[in-house]
C-alpha cells in the first residue's frame, strides 16, 4: 500500500475546522485556564496569556497547519520530508518525536482530569450537589474523589478506553459530526452558567480579578505558564495540529481557519473564567485553590438552580466530550507514526499507545508530584520548544515558496507580516520568556 493510501484525508473542509476546534477546546479552556489564572493572580496573567495567543500562538498555529498540510504525513515523517527537501539534517524529525512524547505526557494527566469530569456527571445526576455549599463540595472533591485512588483509576481507565476506541477506528469517522453539534451546545450551557454567575455570584469581583492588571503580581514563572498555556490551549507545539493539517484539503484557507480556531478557543476560556470566578468570590473559595477550582465552584450553581441536577449532568457530559475530542488529537501523532512506519494495524497501535498513557495516568494518581511535573514539563517546556522549532524551521530553513503556496489566500502584506513575526518575533519571544523564567535577566540586571 502506498503512503498516500494509508494517509487518508478529511472528507470536507468543515471537518477540518471542526476537528481543529475540537482539539483546541477542551479541559484547557474550562478547567485549566481558570485555575492557573487563579494561581497566578488574575489580570496581569490573563493579559500576558492573551498577548501570547495573538503574538506567538496564532503565528505558530498557522505554521503548524502549513507544515502538516505540505508534509502530508505524521509529524516525524513530515519534518523529515521537509528537511530532505531543504537539504538539511533529518534530525529535524526529532521535533516530531519530542511532540509524540509530549502528547503522551499530556494525555496521562489529561485523562485523569477527564475522569473526574466523568465522575461528576453521575454525582450531578444523582443530586449529590443539591443544596450543598462550597465546603461540602470541596470535601467531596478532596476526600470522596481524590483520596479514592481506585475510583480515580477507574474513571481514568474509562476515559482512556473511550479515546483509544475512536483512535482505533480512525480519526475521520464520526468525530466531525459530534463536534459540530456538541461544541455549540457546550457554549450555550456555558452562557447559561455565566448568566447564573451574573445574577447570583459576585460578578464584579470576578471581572476585576480577571481583568485588572497588576504587574507586581507577575513572576517570571507566571509568564512562562501563561505562554505555555497559549500553546496548550491552541493544541500547538506537539504535532496534533500538524497531523490534522496533513488531513486538510488543499482548498481550505489556513489563515482563516487558524483565526477562527484561536478566536473560539479564547472566547470559551474567557466565558468559563467569567462563569467560575464570580462563584469563587461569592462563596469564599480561594482563587488559587488549584486544579479543583472548577470542580468546587461550578457545582454550587448546579446545586442551587432549579433543574440543576439535570443541567449539571448535561454540562459535565459536554465537557467530557470536549475533553474526548482533544484527547484524540493528543495521541493521534503517536498512532499515525506507528501506522505509517510499521505493519502494525491501527487498532493494535491504539492499544499499545493506550497502555502507555494508561500507565502514565496511573502514575499521576498514585505517585505524589507526578501530575504537576508532567504538566509543567510538557506544557511549559516541551510545547514552546516544539513551537519554536517549527517557527524557525518554516521561516529560516524551508524554502519561502512552500509557505507562500500554503498561505496563498494572504495578500502580499499579510504574508510578509506572518513571515516576519514567525521568523523574528516568535522565536525571540519564546527565548526571552524561557530565559526570564530561569532568572537570567535578574542575574544580569
Ligand atoms: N488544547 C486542548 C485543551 O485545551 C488539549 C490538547 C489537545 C493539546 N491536543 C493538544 C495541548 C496538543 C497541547 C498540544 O484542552
Amino acid at each position: 500500500m502506498s503512503e498516500t493510501q494509508q494517509h487518508v484525508g478529511w472528507t470536507s473542509r468543515w471537518t477540518f475546522i471542526m476537528a481543529a476546534t475540537g482539539s483546541a477546546v477542551g479541559l484547557g479552556n474550562i478547567w485549566k485556564f481558570p485555575y492557573i489564572a487563579g494561581e497566578n493572580g488574575g489580570g496581569a496573567f490573563v493579559l500576558v496569556y492573551l498577548l501570547c495567543i495573538a503574538l506567538v500562538g496564532l503565528p505558530v498555529l498557522i505554521t503548524e497547519i502549513l507544515l502538516g498540510r505540505a508534509g502530508r504525513s505524521n509529524p516525524v515523517d513530515a519534518m523529515i520530508k521537509h528537511a530532505r527537501a531543504s537539504d538539511v539534517s533529518k534530525a529535524w524529525g526529532l521535533v516530531g518525536v519530542m511532540g509524540i512524547i509530549a502528547g503522551l505526557m499530556v494525555m496521562s494527566f489529561y485523562s485523569v482530569v477527564a475522569g473526574w469530569v466523568l465522575d461528576y456527571i453521575f454525582e450531578s445526576a444523582d443530586g449529590a450537589f443539591v443544596g450543598k455549599d462550597a465546603a461540602a463540595i470541596g470535601q467531596y472533591f478532596e476526600t470522596t474523589l481524590l483520596d479514592n485512588h481506585i475510583l480515580q483509576l477507574s474513571w481514568h481507565s474509562v476515559f482512556t478506553l473511550l479515546t483509544m476506541a475512536v483512535i482505533a477506528a480512525g480519526v475521520n469517522r464520526g468525530l466531525g459530526n459530534a463536534v459540530r453539534i456538541l461544541m455549540p451546545m457546550l457554549f450555550v450551557l456555558l452562557l447559561v452558567l455565566l448568566g447564573y454567575s451574573y445574577q447570583h455570584g459576585d460578578f464584579m469581583a470576578g471581572v476585576h480579578f480577571l481583568f485588572d492588571v497588576d504587574f507586581s503580581k507577575l513572576s517570571g514563572e507566571s509568564v512562562l505558564i501563561a505562554m505555555g498555556h497559549a500553546f496548550f490551549t491552541l493544541s500547538i507545539g506537539l504535532g496534533s495540529i500538524m497531523v490534522y493539517g496533513s488531513y486538510m484539503p488543499d482548498n481550505a484557507s489556513i489563515p482563516r481557519t487558524a483565526v477562527t480556531v484561536a478566536f473560539l478557543d479564547t472566547l470559551i476560556a474567557l466565558v468559563a473564567g467569567l462563569a467560575i470566578f464570580p462563584l469563587v468570590f461569592a462563596h469564599g473559595i480561594e482563587p488559587g485553590a488549584g486544579p479543583g477550582l472548577m470542580f468546587v465552584s461550578l457545582p454550587i450553581a448546579f446545586g442551587a438552580m432549579p433543574g440543576g441536577a439535570v443541567f449539571g449532568a448535561m454540562f459535565f457530559v459536554l465537557v467530557a466530550i470536549a475533553a474526548w475530542s482533544s484527547a484524540i488529537s493528543l495521541v493521534e501523532p503517536a498512532v499515525a507514526w506507528i501506522c505509517e512506519n510499521t505493519k502494525v494495524p491501527r487498532p493494535a497501535a491504539a492499544a499499545l499507545i493506550g497502555a502507555v498513557v494508561w500507565t502514565g495516568g496511573a502514575a499521576c494518581i498514585f505517585v505524589d508530584g507526578v501530575f504537576d511535573k508532567m504538566d509543567f514539563i510538557a506544557s511549559n517546556i516541551l510545547l514552546p520548544l516544539g513551537g519554536l522549532a517549527m517557527a524557525i524551521f518554516a521561516t529560516w530553513v524551508m524554502k519561502r515558496k512552500i509557505a507562500k503556496t500554503q498561505l496563498k489566500e494572504l495578500s502580499y502584506n499579510q504574508f510578509n507580516l506572518w513571515y516576519a513575526v514567525t521568523r523574528v518575533f516568535t522565536p525571540i519571544g519564546v527565548i526571552v520568556v524561557f530565559l526570564n523564567a530561569i532568572g537570567v535577566f535578574s542575574w544580569i540586571l
